[in-house]
């Protein structure tokens, strides 16, 4: 079966003061029906920019595709109309941000929201999507859904307001759902509780979840495959069962190494992701012809500061842009 979606050598280009950088570069995927696939990786990486451009959103004036594919359903979303993508937007993929707020609007309350959403894409009647964004209020867990959906968000906490909006998200029953860092504005317990409920979702729903988290405790309960991202590339993509017993790129090992634990007692603890020592290089650093990672790598040759690495495909699934992957 064809995948659901297909990224295909997607380069996103950003004009800073330095000039233009390829913030995402030579990025290809694919995402099948119903599963989970999991983006990592440190702060500046790409992974926020990856969504957006599946989305359609990324940022006005200064973000552009320059070259590649989105394949969804038959259809290269980068050649859409925006009137196309707010369609698509709608009916097919939606995205659950970092922080509710910035995608809840303050002066209307929350059923009335999902409501219309229902409305929009089901054409229900008020009454009848009314009830539905109470039932859907009730399936993300917030007690007395019934008198909730008349509280506006600022009524809520913000382990509330997630659930919330998840809840919208879900209304249009999209086939593709793309979760940003889902929790990382709420407490731990809060987080823990966020997880859950998505790990349910998901066996109630037929979306494919695009889960981008530092959590690697979400990543190995929840996702099938990830894609571990350095410096808007992709460092390594394959089963997360095999990634996190067999990193194959030396930037994946240094992320799982910081948490040993996962690996034997991968649902007990949800151990963020411990920066490696040293930094993501800076954005008008990241075209370079060569590898990104060189100078944090404890396995750096000449040929990694001389050449970007190919890809090493190994026979399980894995793929690792490194020069030195097998000998990993
Ligand atoms: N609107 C913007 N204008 C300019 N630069 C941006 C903008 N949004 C993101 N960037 C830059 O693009 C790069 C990638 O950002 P992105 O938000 O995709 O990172 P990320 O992997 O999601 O990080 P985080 O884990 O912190 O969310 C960063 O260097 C960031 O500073
Ligand atoms: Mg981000």
């Amino acid at each position: 079966m064809a995948p659901l979606l297909e990224v295909e050598n997607l380069r996103i280009e950003l004009t800073t003061r330095d000039g233009i950088a390829p913030v995402i570069d030579d990025l290809s995927f694919t995402l099948n029906a119903g599963e989970t696939l999991s983006f990592v990786g440190e702060s500046g990486c790409g992974k926020s920019m990856t969504a957006l451009a599946l989305m359609g959103l990324l940022p006005d004036k200064i973000g552009r595709v320059a070259s590649g594919k989105i394949i969804f359903n038959n259809e290269d979303l980068t050649q859409a109309s925006d009137a196309r993508l707010r369609e698509i937007r709608g009916n097919d993929i939606s995205m659950i941000f970092q922080e509710p707020m910035t995608s809840l609007n303050p002066v209307f309350t929350i059923g009335e929201q999902i409501a219309e959403v229902l409305r929009a894409h089901q054409g229900l009647s008020r009454a009848a999507a009314w009830a539905k964004a109470v039932e859907l209020l009730d399936a993300v867990r917030i007690p007395n859904p019934k008198g909730r959906a008349s509280d506006y968000p600022f009524q809520m906490s913000g382990g509330q307001r997630q659930r919330a909006m998840i809840a919208m998200a879900l209304a249009c029953e999209p086939k593709i759902l793309i979760a940003d860092e889902p929790t990382t504005a709420l407490d731990v317990t809060v987080q823990a509780q966020i997880f859950d409920l998505l790990t349910d979702l998901r066996r109630q729903t037929s979306a494919a979840i695009i889960l981008i988290t530092h959590d690697m405790g979400a990543v190995a309960e929840m996702a099938e495959r990830m894609i571990v991202m350095y410096a808007g590339r992709k460092a390594e993509f394959g089963p997360v069962d095999q990634i996190i017993t067999h990193p194959r790129h030396p930037y994946t090992k240094g992320l799982i190494s910081c948490v040993p634990h996962i690996v034997s007692d991968m649902t007990e603890e949800r151990p963020d992701l411990i920066e490696v020592p040293g930094i993501v290089p800076s954005l008008k650093d990241f075209g370079q012809d060569r590898c990104l990672f060189a100078s944090r790598c404890a396995y750096v040759t000449d040929k990694c500061q001389a050449s970007r690495p190919s890809k090493k495909l190994f026979s399980n699934g894995q793929i690792a842009d490194c020069w030195h992957a097998e000998d990993l």
